[in-house]
């Protein structure tokens, strides 16, 4: 269902995303150890967009595993939509990611024996949609992205813009409340970079879902209505973006 557009009848966008103190250590208590993040604090509410931007190694890629839950943090609080995820059993995260949490990434890894559709329609078969109703959805999603000649290749038979657009779909068919990306556009043309951009503005602003994106792209950045700066596994400075903010409005 879709949910309501953030304007200024509705009500106060609630955080959907709190962290605090998140530490994370690789090989931990080894004498090559990492220390990755540092004390992170954050908050994003519903329906934000935000950017993270940060030199190489700054643990950006690190803060998105640990908010999708793709690997254990050393300490802190991770709070999603109320629900204070350590209180969860490694069943009910797996359940709790699957329904709530989207990932792009920039190595899309598609499946390699799955046609585009197939691919896309993957999530809603694992939640029990019925079949036939995936594949219409799925076929939906890809036409939207431009990719309606496309929904019975294999990955092997796409570019890499196409298998991109392929992950972008799987991520969103679901409709999650937080779609994370590192890199979302990765390496793609400057076209195909700001159609996707696009989609995701138009996503997030009619449905009110939020957008997590790491980048190096300052174009991509400021396509968001936040920018959050980090450095040496710290969150440094979060830059306010109104213009991205006021034409979303609109
Ligand atoms: N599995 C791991 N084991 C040990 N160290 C790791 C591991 N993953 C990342 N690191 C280290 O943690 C630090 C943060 O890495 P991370 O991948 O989060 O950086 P990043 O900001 O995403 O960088 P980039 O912009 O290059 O992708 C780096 O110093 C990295 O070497
Ligand atoms: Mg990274």
């Amino acid at each position: 269902m879709k949910k309501p557009k953030n304007n200024e009848d509705s009500i106060p966008q609630k955080p959907i995303l709190s962290i605090s103190k998140l530490h994370k250590r690789y090989n931990k208590g080894k004498s090559n150890e990492v220390h990755a993040l540092q004390g992170v604090e954050l908050t994003v509410r519903e329906g934000d967009m935000m950017a993270i931007m940060g030199p190489s190694g700054c643990g950006k890629t690190t803060l998105l595993n640990m908010i999708g839950h793709l690997d254990r943090r050393s300490s802190g609080e991770i709070i999603i939509d109320g629900v204070d995820t350590s209180t969860l059993s490694d069943g009910q995260m797996t359940a709790f990611r699957r329904d709530n949490i989207g990932f792009i990434f920039q190595l899309f890894n598609l499946f390699p024996f799955l046609t585009a559709v197939e691919d896309v329609e993957t999530p809603l078969l694992l939640k029990g949609i019925n079949s036939r109703l995936a594949r219409e959805q799925a076929k939906m999603m890809l036409r939207e992205l431009g990719m309606g000649d496309r929904l019975y290749h294999m990955p092997t038979e796409l570019s890499g813009g196409q298998q991109q657009r392929v992950a972008v779909a799987r991520a969103l068919i679901n409709q999650p409340a937080i779609i994370l990306g590192d890199e979302p556009t990765g390496d793609l043309d400057s076209t195909t970079s700001s159609d996707i951009m696009n989609l995701f503005r138009r996503i997030n602003n009619s449905n009110r879902q939020t957008f997590v994106l790491v980048t190096h792209n300052r174009w991509i950045a400021e396509k968001c209505d936040y920018i959050v700066h980090m450095i040496d596994g710290k969150i440094i400075r979060k830059e306010d973006n109104p213009s991205a903010r006021m034409e979303k409005e609109q």
